[in-house]
């Protein structure tokens, strides 16, 4: 393997065998590879793309360049659940509960927050005392026992794109379609699980700002899973607009705490419910998705959902007796925010509500930073609701030290309230590959 010519091949618009493919993936892992030689074939295939075949041939190479975890001493069908990354996405610690609760074993392993984007064990980490670091034998002794648990992916899961991803976030390679499909199926196929739900986020708060290229992607990892014996329910969803009315991490667990109660934002919820209707489907609870998200509600409204969580928290070290009784989130750094007209909210504008955040220490810019988990923002009105002047549109959670005055101001500019009405889309397809 002779990874100059393979740059070259690549940059000329030709195309690469499976093996040469292998060769150069192996090669990379091994550290025989530099960083600047696969950084510039990750930049050729940023121009050039991959075909189909190629991009198989590179899912399977990365998933082979750690073991496979191997669920299969848990009983049923395994289902795992993937969002490409948004805004007040906190879908996966909603539905991950109503799933389990509903009898599907859910062997949940997340990244972490990167950019402007969250991530589950971020999230998790601001529940105390919960461990995020859980052993292989601890993580399946916890499924078997309480069907239900939340981890962070270990580094030897998919060992190929935890460098490569680093690269690529360091050398302007991560909005590309078979890169992004080949670095979130891999870690599915690595993952073990028999059935993956994929929500592949559209819009102004995610990789895939048009719908075009969302629904390619989708339709890329659809195949690539089918391709590796994995069944897929898959999602193009908006996030044009934050998802969730809470952008940070405690604020966010805050939140999951209320979709589980009957509560929380509506377009969380809504899709939260649609989404764990494909878990419970998938995992074959349900025939039909429309019966999934019945039983997805049935789990909200009895209140096993709830109670799925709180034994999750528990059996992982957290503390969950501040549920039901107080938010996690500090209460002493709130900031609110009113309304300056009466209107309506016209638009909520992702990426600068998540940079407020970030730039209260609540992100991570590189991934070797701190994250300070208790600070964000809460939305009281979401996109499309009436508002009166001097209602309060919005609170942010911040810390000593910081200047709250000028977030609040970027905070507020990021809402615009105005006299229209619109109407805000939360889900534009679906696909499953049983029916392709
Ligand atoms: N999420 C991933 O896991 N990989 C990508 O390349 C992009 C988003
Ligand atoms: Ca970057």
């Amino acid at each position: 393997m002779n990874a100059e010519r393979l740059i070259e091949k690549k940059r000329d618009g030709g195309v690469l065998t499976a093996e040469e493919i292998r060769g150069l993936i192996e090669g990379y892992t091994a550290g025989d590879v530099p960083d600047y030689q696969m950084a510039a074939w990750c930049m050729a295939v940023y121009f050039q793309g991959l075909t189909a075949a190629e991009t198989a041939a590179l899912t399977r190479a990365m998933a082979a360049s750690g073991p496979r975890a191997d669920l299969s001493s848990i009983p049923g069908v395994k289902v795992d659940k993937h969002s490409t990354g948004g805004v007040g996405d906190t879908v996966t610690l909603v539905t991950a509960p109503i799933a389990a609760a509903a009898g599907v074993p859910i062997a949940k392993l997340s990244g972490r927050s990167l950019g402007f984007t969250g991530g589950t064990v971020d999230k998790l980490s601001a529940i105390p005392g919960y461990r995020t670091a859980l052993s292989f034998e601890e993580f399946i002794r916890q499924v078997r026992e309480h069907g239900i648990a939340m981890a962070g992916q270990s580094a030897e899961l998919c060992p190929a794109d935890a460098l490569l991803y680093a690269l690529r976030d360091a050398t302007g390679t991560v909005e590309s379609l078979p890169l992004i499909a080949s670095s979130v199926m891999s870690k599915k196929i690595a993952a073990g699980a028999d059935a993956v739900v994929l929500d592949v986020k559209c819009g102004r708060g995610a990789f895939m700002k048009n719908r075009k290229a969302a629904e390619a992607l989708m339709e890329e990892m659809t195949a690539l899973g089918t391709a590796a014996g994995i069944r897929v329910i898959a999602f193009v969803t908006d996030m044009e607009i934050p998802l969730g009315c809470a952008i940070g991490n405690s604020v966010e667990v805050d939140e999951a705490v209320e979709v589980l109660s009957g509560g929380g934002g509506q377009r969380l919820a809504a899709l939260s419910k649609t989404i764990a209707g494909a878990m419970i489907c998938a995992g074959g609870k349900a025939e039909t998705l429309a019966e999934g998200r019945r039983i997805a509600e049935a789990m909200i409204e009895s209140g096993r959902a709830l109670d799925k969580l709180k034994e999750c928290i528990t059996a992982q070290g957290g503390d969950a007796s501040w549920i039901g009784v107080r938010p996690l989130t500090p209460q002493d750094g709130a900031y609110d925010v009113y309304a300056g007209a009466d209107g309506y909210v016209e638009d909520i504008r992702p990426v600068e509500l998540a940079r407020v955040v970030m730039d209260m220490g609540g992100g991570r810019e590189k991934k070797e930073d701190d994250v300070d988990l208790t600070v964000g923002l809460r939305l009281w009105k979401e996109a499309g609701a009436p508002v009166a002047k001097g209602e309060k549109v919005l609170t942010l959670y911040g810390r000593d030290g910081l200047p709250m005055e000028a977030l609040a101001r970027r905070a507020a500019a990021a809402v615009r309230i105005g006299p229209e009405r619109n109407v805000f889309p939360l889900i534009y397809r679906m696909a499953d590959s049983r029916e392709a």
